[in-house]
């Protein structure tokens, strides 16, 4: 694109308090089409909007994730989860992405497992749609619903992982948020009720009906959260343990149904 004073756009960036301003101006310039188009999507980023919603996706695991508006951008914090995954799935395994948002993980699980079979599920439209996008080259499909309801029938007792990473901030939380998550992303993706863990309760008692023998249920949880996320493990018939990774400040509950 001609015309383009790369020094304007990051002052204006600046202005608005972006930190990474000149890495974020190049961003904007790749994305944009046209000098009008990335006028108006540099107006957007200095309103607040996420850099990811206004360039159209989100870096996760390598991979180019669509994001659109309103739609959860995945953490680079949960990646940890689908390294996780990768280490326990095997070739062919059976593997559901529930409350997949744009279906990140289960996009990042496809782009390192040699084949697997891939179900997606989220109770917001606009992520399904997402998802439907980003999980179509690995052949994935994606169901609208409330957890475990949107899923077909067959997949009971036949999940070798489930990847889970469900809304987990604590209500009064929410409010420490930045703006980028509390005013972009939609409040049903990051409110998990009084101590966070409603959905995962939920998600734990249910799952052992729906994993295979030796199945493979993985949360993301936050530090502090982790002895109860252990607990309601147990407590579902899940034998639980804790994986960390300080550097991305991530923690990982990983369940199993026992094989017998
Ligand atoms: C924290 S976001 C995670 C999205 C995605 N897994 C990721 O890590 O990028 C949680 C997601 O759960 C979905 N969700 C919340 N409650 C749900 C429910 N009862 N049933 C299905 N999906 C739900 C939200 O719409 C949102 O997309």
């Amino acid at each position: 694109m001609k015309d383009i004073n790369f020094d304007h756009i990051v002052t204006r960036l600046r202005a608005a308090g972006c930190v990474f301003a000149e890495d974020e101006a190049r961003m904007l310039i790749s994305a944009a089409g046209t000098p009008d188009e990335l006028d108006a999507m540099v107006g957007r980023r200095a309103q607040g909007f996420p850099l990811e919603h206004v360039i159209g996706w989100a870096e996760f695991c390598g991979l180019r994730i669509t994001v659109d508006p309103g739609v959860f951008i995945p953490r680079h914090r949960t990646e940890f989860l689908v390294r996780q995954a990768a280490e326990i799935a095997k070739s062919g395994a059976v593997v559901v992405d529930l409350c997949c948002g744009s279906g990140a993980l289960g996009a990042a699980l496809a782009a390192t497992l040699e084949r697997i079979e891939l179900y997606a599920a989220d109770i917001d439209p606009v992520a399904v749609r997402c998802a439907r996008r980003n999980l179509a080259a690995a052949g994935g499909r994606v169901y609208e619903g409330d957890l475990f309801e949107a899923l077909p029938a067959t997949l009971l007792n036949s999940i070798d992982i489930l990847l889970a990473n469900v809304p987990y901030v604590p209500t009064e939380s929410i409010e420490l948020l930045s703006a980028e998550a509390r005013v972009h992303e939609a409040r049903i993706a990051l409110d998990g009720g009084t101590d966070g863990l409603d959905v995962q309760r939920r998600v734990a008692l249910a799952a052992p009906l729906w994993l295979a023998p030796g199945g493979h249920l993985l949360v993301e949880v936050s530090e502090r959260q982790a002895p109860q996320a252990v607990e309601i493990f147990a407590r579902s018939g899940l034998i639980p343990s804790v994986a960390r990774f300080d550097e991305l400040d991530a923690t990982v509950i990983v369940g199993t149904k026992p094989a017998f």
